[in-house]
């Protein structure tokens, strides 16, 4: 059995009592593309680690690794996940892979990031890399969680590319965030919904100020629970858009959000 290389905990956050990102040091021969994910977890007492699959929600410019995650109430590597501390050790596997990467993309005017819950994770990838900016002229990242304090994840990572000097100047105003709630109501600057009724009304567009997708300027990567990704990819083809992969770049891509 190949050993896992193990990584250890710079610093943890929680956001609500099912949601924590956690920072780890990166291995220097660790290459990863912006949106991809890696298998990462702990050891066990029965020595077969155990693993799952999470979204790097760090870019690829970063030095360390960062990820977000939801805690499943008795999940066996999510429950113990959340009560890491800096110092703690982690085990991450080397390769990571994925389909929410600009290369599956083909080139187009405006990205949609389209997320629900810790689906925005690869998101906060894609959104600090300026090679998107490169690719595209505006990016627009959904967010929608049943409450607001879900939210705060994304509001953070938003926050800190405008205060980023480097990031903030290569994104200037082309980056909008659009966050939906749909079990309270909503508070300032958040719509009220589901994204894919917010795409039917037309709400969405209206609120970034963009037309409705067409396969000529519009681009949209997915990332949610499986009945999610089923209704936003049946509004994707309803757009004429057709579905992208590694091998094949399309006009748009689709990846579950992992844990829960
Ligand atoms: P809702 O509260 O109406 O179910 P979950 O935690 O269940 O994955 O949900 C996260 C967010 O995704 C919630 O706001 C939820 O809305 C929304 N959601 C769930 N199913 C769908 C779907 N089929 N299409 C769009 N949004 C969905």
């Amino acid at each position: 059995m190949t050993t896992i290389p193990s990584e250890t905990v710079l610093e943890t956050r929680h956001y609500t009592d099912d949601l924590f990102s956690f920072r780890t040091t990166r291995p220097q021969s660790f290459r990863f593309r912006s949106g991809e994910f890696a298998m990462l977890g702990l050891p066990q007492e029965n020595g077969k680690p155990l693993l799952r699959a999470y979204s790097i929600a760090s870019p690829n410019w970063s030095d360390d690794l960062e990820f977000f995650s939801i805690k499943v109430p008795d999940g066996p590597l999510t429950s113990r996940l959340a009560n890491v501390k800096p110092g703690d050790q982690i085990l991450l596997r080397p390769k990571p892979t994925g389909t929410l990467v600009l290369d599956a993309l083909l080139p187009g005017r405006t990205l949609w990031l389209v997320s629900t819950g810790t689906g925005i994770a690869p998101f906060a990838s894609v959104a600090r890399d300026p090679e998107t900016y490169e690719r595209f002229e505006r990016v627009v990242l959904t967010h929608t969680c049943r409450k607001a304090d879900e939210l705060q994840y994304g509001i953070d990572v938003v926050d800190g590319i405008r205060r980023d000097p480097i990031l903030s100047e290569i994104v200037g105003n082309r980056l909008s965030h659009i966050a939906s709630v749909t079990r309270e109501n909503a508070g300032p600057g958040t719509l009220e919904g589901r994204v894919t009724d917010l795409i039917r009304s037309g709400e969405l567009f209206e609120a970034s100020e963009l037309p409705a997708w067409s396969p000529e300027n519009d681009r949209v990567m997915i990332c949610g629970s499986t009945a999610m990704i089923a209704d936003t990819r049946a509004l994707c083809e309803d757009a004429g858009l057709e579905e992208g992969s590694n091998s094949a770049p399309g006009r748009f891509v689709v990846e579950k959000a992992f844990v829960g």
